[in-house]
């Protein structure tokens, strides 16, 4: 039976512990240079309608590191571009490669895909979702804070992909988590609903980043117009100024704070370069356990799912 990583409101709580703990496992086999090639013979497709640099090469690296062979597939180049339907393209894939990971625009056009297809589907970003790099992200706030209980996590600025991915994971593992958005720029409501009326973690979401920021152990934010949005860029300035990530705004945070940013940054936007580079900034690292996590899961997703179809 496949699994999917579509929406980390999907997975439980054991899900995310397993992926947490066979992540660290192979981040250290790997750091001790052991060779480790469980995929040896599978192929995993990367399906991508948007750029991408650390999550494809991530992934890439992550199955060349497993023994398998990862497939580039830009999907301006397929006959999807030229409205072959989804189903058809799904069904087709599955007869040729052990796994897929898509980059995409609607996350109704991943969902269609996962569900015409027995071979696993990961979410490597969509307009509304992005499971895989908070996944990571939990990963290094675990390695650098000891855990993810009770640490305040405070998320300033767009209400997008990654917030609500953010969102759905607090809602699973009972997460610390105060949002700052625009008014204008919140998360979806539906998406925020659902995740309070699992009544679990401490999920509060305000217009104020002072107020998200008091006491977080940990500041997160990402740029201010995503993929998709370059036509708003100029117009959302005014808008998100205040929501900054500076060294003023850092300085009301925990003392031992640390600053995640999923990457590309903006410096002088959404983070001054300041704090990009400065002390309590963690985003390389953040950045490697992309590779690390992937790795967990591609290992987990493909070994486990027997049935092709
Ligand atoms: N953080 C992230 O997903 O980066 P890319 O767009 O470079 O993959
Ligand atoms: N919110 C950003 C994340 C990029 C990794 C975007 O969707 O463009």
């Amino acid at each position: 039976m496949k699994k999917d990583i579509l929406t980390l409101i999907d997975l439980d709580n054991e899900d995310f512990e397993a992926f947490f703990e066979r992540a660290f496992e192979l981040k250290k086999s790997f750091n001790q240079g052991t060779a480790y090639r469980p995929l040896e013979g599978k192929t995993l497709g990367l399906l991508f309608d948007k750029p991408s640099t650390r999550t494809r090469v991530s992934f890439e690296a992550a199955m060349v590191q497993l023994g398998g062979t990862p497939i580039f597939i830009n999907a301006r180049d397929t006959q999807i571009s030229r409205n072959e339907p989804v189903r058809d393209t799904a069904r087709v894939l599955t007869r040729f490669i052990d796994g897929l990971a898509i980059r995409t625009f609607s996350q109704d056009f991943l969902n269609e895909f996962a569900r015409f297809t027995t071979i696993s589907v990961i979410n490597a970003l969509t307009d509304l979702y992005h499971p895989c790099q908070v996944l990571s992200d939990i990963m290094t706030i675990i390695e650098v804070k000891g855990g993810y209980k009770g640490v305040k996590i405070a998320w300033v600025g767009d209400g997008n992909n990654v917030s609500q991915s953010w969102i759905n994971a607090a809602a699973v593992l009972g997460l610390k988590l105060s949002l700052a958005c625009p008014k204008g720029f919140m998360p979806k409501p539906d998406i925020l609903d659902k995740a309070l009326s699992k009544n679990n973690g401490e999920i509060s979401i305000s217009s104020d980043p002072n107020e998200a920021v008091e006491n977080a152990d940990v500041i997160y934010t990402d740029v201010w117009a995503s993929m998709g949005q370059e036509g708003e860029q100029s117009s959302r300035k005014p808008n998100f100024m205040p929501f900054q990530v500076n060294s003023r705004l850092l300085a009301r945070a925990a003392k031992d704070a640390v600053v995640m940013h999923c990457l590309p940054a903006h410096r002088g936007e959404e983070i001054t370069g300041e704090v990009l580079e400065g002390p309590q900034s963690i985003v390389w690292d953040q950045s490697e356990n992309k590779m690390h996590m992937h790795k967990a899961l591609l290992e987990i997703l493909i070994l486990n799912s027997t049935d092709r179809g």
